[in-house]
């Protein structure tokens, strides 16, 4: 090993960061480029064609093939990565074959699906979101990476920024919900804090943003569905967040399944060369999603040797498991369908990664059997697990302070979910261990001892047999119970009537959301919401204790239950940062990040709408309206209560105009009229009243957190500038257009305060 760690080393470099962000990256590029030109003058066809194959090999697959024989086809150079492997042990030993058994020595990249957490799972995308805190969740996305290197690993498939504004999208709860404003804030604080500011550190990895693009918008909300949305949509909503990404040094972009303008998008050159690479001057590295190369084959735009030809010539680097290129690339360049230059510049761009990675100097920099030990679930990462669930859960409803709980009460806890451990870590959490996430019912025996208070399971998580076999059938560990539903209701029945109040644990298990994990309906499971009446019935308080991985329907939970508390599906640390938010050592802050509908006939549903030429008016049987539903949601965009209450003042402006290159800025009062200290996060968005196309009633352009004591006021100052203003126009030119706009702060998008201003010329 030491003589091919020597010839690794032949050219030393001095790596010092991620290109694309460092200022003085322009020594290290031409360090990198004379690097990587060298290597690619020895490199043969096959060679260059090898590194643009990524096979799966290891513990996990979510598509239907697993690449075979890999580790033969690493020997023969025909593998540039491998996703799913991780551990060091894992590790050094297929890093050993690429750097030891082939004639380049090329090392390999290791990519996995660190989505919300490696070992030590924070809550799932969709709650951390709900946070509205890019600190904490840049701090999370750091703490994956150090757990994530720790265990080999240099790549992750994250962030997924893909806008969704329809909750049957079981992936709504992989991304940061419905606004791209708010997603590109995120957006860039998980690139941050994965890739870190110096990507050749043994405790950075390589970030992917995905699924680019556009891949929440698939129709009806079935996943894998066919997309069709105006270019005016695209780059004003959907596309910012993998913009932003972009523009924060993200090293890898995954294109998604569906297609864009009839092209399948691993296979569209108008996405992934003209827009991503020509007009936002992306330098890292494309690859497919799983078998999304030969899906074009399905989606009918050639055979398998079209498909490989349009991806390549599109500027897609390399093929997720797939195994086309290597399969018909060579032909492909040799019959001229597809430019030697465009394998060369594929190839490049794989192996600037590996550089930009270290791994030239160092293969082995992330195998280090000595730093799991101190890293993996430490103290310092499971108290920001629990920290960021706290600050991810979303107080819907609490009628008569109804919350926090207190212990002196006699409390009944009633679900299948108070025991549970399986489902906490929610979906995407591969490494994680689902045995060792704190239940509620754990946290309770721990904090407050045992059999303090009351508890009947109440019903089983999944009644439904078919729905159970299909989420059993990828690990959902679901169980019935010996007792008949009857049986456990009537228990339940008994165990609420003893108690002062009921909290009733109930909501997906975690195989409902996620990957093709699409619902039609949205509500509480059938036998859950029975549960639920019958424990109504008994007119005791009823606290609802919700876990789901999307925006659930909840009309008549909000209409009888005292207290509602949304809290994802949060973590390892899930139990104990439930019972410090119920019974009050933490008062909730999180506010929704996409929008509860009433019924699943109003979806999709999004605060940031147009407001069409016959906006709703109840006197106006011809207003755009439903006869059955209001057009409000259930609760808006932004929503969040809090134990206390906040009051606002009216908005101060400093100017009733602004000017090109001059900013104004916005203030309001606001004060804390309840009886708890807590924090507010304070939004503030923007009305464009005249442009030339249509523009949205609102759109979110800031928030800031505001912390107030009981009693106490604080301002809040927000300055608005002209490229707050901008949006793409019917020509897709980004301007700001002088006229009148309305200006809204509140606490969420829809209780708000309103000014106007106008922007002059
Ligand atoms: C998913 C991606 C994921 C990939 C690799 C695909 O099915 O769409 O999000 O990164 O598998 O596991």
């Amino acid at each position: 090993m030491k003589s091919c760690l020597a010839f690794l080393l032949v050219i030393s470099i001095s790596i010092s960061s991620l290109s694309q962000v460092n200022p003085k990256n322009t020594q290290h590029d031409a360090a990198m480029n004379q690097y990587v030109s060298t290597l690619m003058q020895k490199m043969t066809l096959e060679e260059k064609i090898g590194q643009l194959n990524l096979p799966s090999i290891g513990f996990d697959v979510t598509g239907p093939v697993l690449s075979q024989g890999v580790e033969e086809k690493i020997r023969k150079g025909l593998v540039g990565g491998v996703f799913n492997t991780y551990t060091p042990i894992a590790v050094r030993k297929l890093q050993q074959l690429a750097v030891n058994e082939t004639r380049l020595k090329i090392p390999l990249l290791f990519g996995y699906d660190v989505i919300h957490g490696h070992r030590t799972i924070f809550p799932i995308a969709l709650g951390l979101s709900s946070s509205w805190d890019t600190a904490l969740i840049e701090r999370t996305a750091r703490a994956a990476a150090l757990e994530a290197t720790a265990d080999g690993l240099n790549w992750v498939f994250s962030p997924m920024v893909d806008i969704a504004r329809d909750p049957r999208w079981g992936r709504v709860s992989e991304g940061a919900g419905e606004d791209p404003w708010l997603g590109s804030q995120i957006a860039k604080a998980m690139v941050k804090g994965y890739q870190g500011t110096d990507l050749s550190k043994d405790n950075a990895v390589l970030a992917c943003v995905k699924h680019f693009a556009l891949y929440g918008a698939g129709e009806a909300g079935r996943d894998y569905n066919t997309v069709d949305m105006s270019r005016i949509r695209m780059f004003n909503e959907y596309l910012l967040p993998y913009k932003a990404a972009v523009e924060a040094g993200v090293g890898s972009i995954m294109s998604s399944f569906n297609e864009i303008d009839g092209v399948p998008a691993s296979g569209n050159k108008w996405l992934l060369t003209d827009l991503l690479r020509r007009q936002w001057g992306f330098r890292g590295l494309v690859v497919s999603d799983y078998t999304s190369i030969n899906e074009m084959v399905n989606h009918g735009v050639g055979d398998e040797k079209k498909v490989g030809e349009l991806s390549l010539n599109a500027g897609l680097d390399m093929d997720m498991v797939g195994e086309i290129f290597i399969r018909y690339g060579i032909d492909l360049v040799k019959s001229g369908r597809v430019a030697q230059t465009q394998v060369d510049a594929a190839c490049r761009r794989i192996l600037e990664a590996k550089y930009k990675l270290g791994l030239f100097q160092d293969p082995y920099r992330f195998v280090n059997e000595e730093r799991p030990a101190r890293e993996m679930m430490s103290a310092d990462k499971l108290e920001l697990s629990k920290e960021a669930a706290m600050k991810s859960m979303v107080l819907l409803k609490n009628a008569g302070q109804a919350l926090p709980l207190q212990a002196n009460k006699k409390i009944a806890f009633i679900g299948p979910l108070v025991k549970n451990q399986r489902d906490l870590i929610g979906s995407w959490s591969g490494a994680g261990d689902w045995k060792k996430a704190v239940s509620i019912w754990d946290a309770l025996q721990q904090k407050f001892g045992a059999d303090k208070f009351l508890y009947a399971k109440g019903c089983n998580l999944v009644q439904d047999s078919v729905l159970r076999k299909r989420l059993n059938d990828h690990d959902g560990q679901l169980t019935i119970d010996p007792m008949s539903p009857a049986q456990m209701i009537d228990q339940a029945v008994q165990t609420a009537n003893q108690a002062d109040v009921v909290v009733a644990v109930l909501g997906e298990a975690f195989g409902m959301t996620g990957e093709a994990a699409s619902r039609s309906m949205i509500g509480l499971l059938e036998n859950q919401l029975e549960l639920l009446k019958a424990l109504k019935n008994t007119g005791k308080p009823i606290v609802l204790v919700l876990m789901s991985g999307r925006p659930l329907t909840l009309e008549w939970e909000n209409a009888n239950c005292e207290a509602i508390l949304e809290t994802w599906f949060s973590g390892s640390q899930a139990g104990n940062a439930i019972a410090s938010v119920l019974f009050g050592e933490y008062n909730p802050s999180g506010k929704l990040s996409m929008t509860f509908p009433r019924n699943t006939g109003q979806i999709p549903i999004y605060y940031n709408a147009k407001n069409t030429g016959r906006p709703i008016d109840p006197n106006n049987k011809y207003s755009t309206k439903y006869l059955d539903v209001p057009n409000t949601p259930l609760y808006p965009f932004g929503f969040g209560l809090s134990y206390t209450t906040f009051n606002y003042g009216e908005i101060q402006l400093s100017s009733a105009s602004i000017k090109p290159g001059a900013s104004i800025t916005a203030s309001v009062a606001v004060t804390n009229t309840g009886k708890f200290d807590g924090v507010e996060t304070v939004q503030l968005y923007v009305r464009d009243m005249i442009g030339s196309i249509s523009r949205p009633v609102k759109e979110l352009r800031g928030f800031k957190k505001i912390s107030l004591k009981v009693g106490e006021s604080g301002t809040v100052h927000f300055k608005i500038t002209v490229d707050d203003l901008k949006f793409f126009n019917a020509d897709l030119k980004f301007v700001a257009e002088p006229g009148d706009f309305k200006l809204f702060i509140g606490g969420n998008s829809q209780d708000v305060k309103e000014i106007g201003f106008t922007l002059v010329k």
